[in-house]
């Protein structure tokens, strides 16, 4: 990853701010409206940031939201690229190298994913505590950038102990039940099969989607703070005796939008050092 590239995008964003934000934010599909909440925004379209890519699924707007959220200084993705869109995982994960430059310690990562642990429930939150990289790349490939991060980066504690702690206290304060899975990255576009969705399961999976796993990679290796949630949107293939439609997880996620949105308020506005 070229330093160069980073700080250009990064120093076109700084340009326009007074303050230095501390938590980066990743909000995945129909889970935007949180940076709707930011107050002061400053609003930078991806298209118009040297070196960003450009959105291109609905339901994603497409900029970086910065501002204050519950007392804290947030730089929100509303909206996020995807492996499946045809973008490379270094295209993929950028904003989080250019989030890292711009002074961000920790980084919370939200997605819609289908429950493969048949215990969940459409709507349910879920606290990622691991994750399975089922993408077959992996966005370190290549040269290692020795200021970036170590070549062979520790993976083994990526979603922070206190984070995930934190998050499970805040739920119960606030009277939502929360799960704690192990999330499946997949490139998708296609959904799986039910077969697939087995295999998963017994690999020890409990939601799948088709992000966060590249970012939480690079976070890793840049050293940031993770904390990552899942809106379980929908059950995944074979559970239930009907299609995967990209509505319902559309539908789902408006549907736990309020608790969403509670939920990750109260985790920023408390968030441990
Ligand atoms: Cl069932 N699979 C994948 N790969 N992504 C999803 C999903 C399922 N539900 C929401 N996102």
């Amino acid at each position: 990853m070229n330093q160069t590239v980073i700080n250009e995008a990064a120093a076109f964003i700084k340009e326009n701010l007074t303050k230095t934000p501390e938590i980066g934010l990743i909000l995945g599909s129909g889970l935007g409206v949180l940076a709707d909440k930011i107050d002061n925004p400053i609003t930078f379209s991806y298209k118009d940031i040297p070196h960003f890519p450009e959105s291109t699924v609905s339901g994603h707007k497409g900029q970086l939201v910065v501002g204050m959220l519950e007392g804290k200084q947030v730089i929100a993705m509303q909206g996020r690229f995807h492996y499946y869109e045809g973008y490379s995982m270094q295209q993929v994960t950028f904003p989080v190298r250019v989030m890292k430059d711009l002074g961000i310690d920790s980084i919370i990562v939200t997605n819609a994913a289908g429950g493969i642990n048949k215990t969940y429930n459409p709507g349910d939150l879920m606290i990622i505590n691991d994750h399975i990289n089922n993408m077959g790349d992996n966005p370190l490939i290549g040269p290692n950038n020795d200021e970036l991060g170590d070549r062979f980066p520790d993976m083994s504690q990526v979603y922070d102990k206190t984070y995930m702690q934190h998050a499970k206290d805040c739920a119960e304060k606030l009277e939502l039940s929360v799960q704690n899975g192990v999330y499946v990255g997949n490139t998708g576009p296609t959904y799986e099969t039910p077969a697939e969705i087995n295999m998963l399961r017994t690999l020890g999976g409990d939601a799948v989607g088709m992000s966060t796993v590249p970012e939480v990679i690079v976070a890793g290796h840049a050293g940031l703070r993770v904390l990552g949630i899942s809106c379980i949107s929908n059950m995944a293939a074979g559970i239930l005796d009907q299609p995967l439609t990209h509505n319902e997880v559309i539908e789902t996620t408006e549907k736990v939008r309020e608790d969403f949105l509670q939920f990750i308020k109260e985790i920023i506005r408390t968030l441990p050092n």
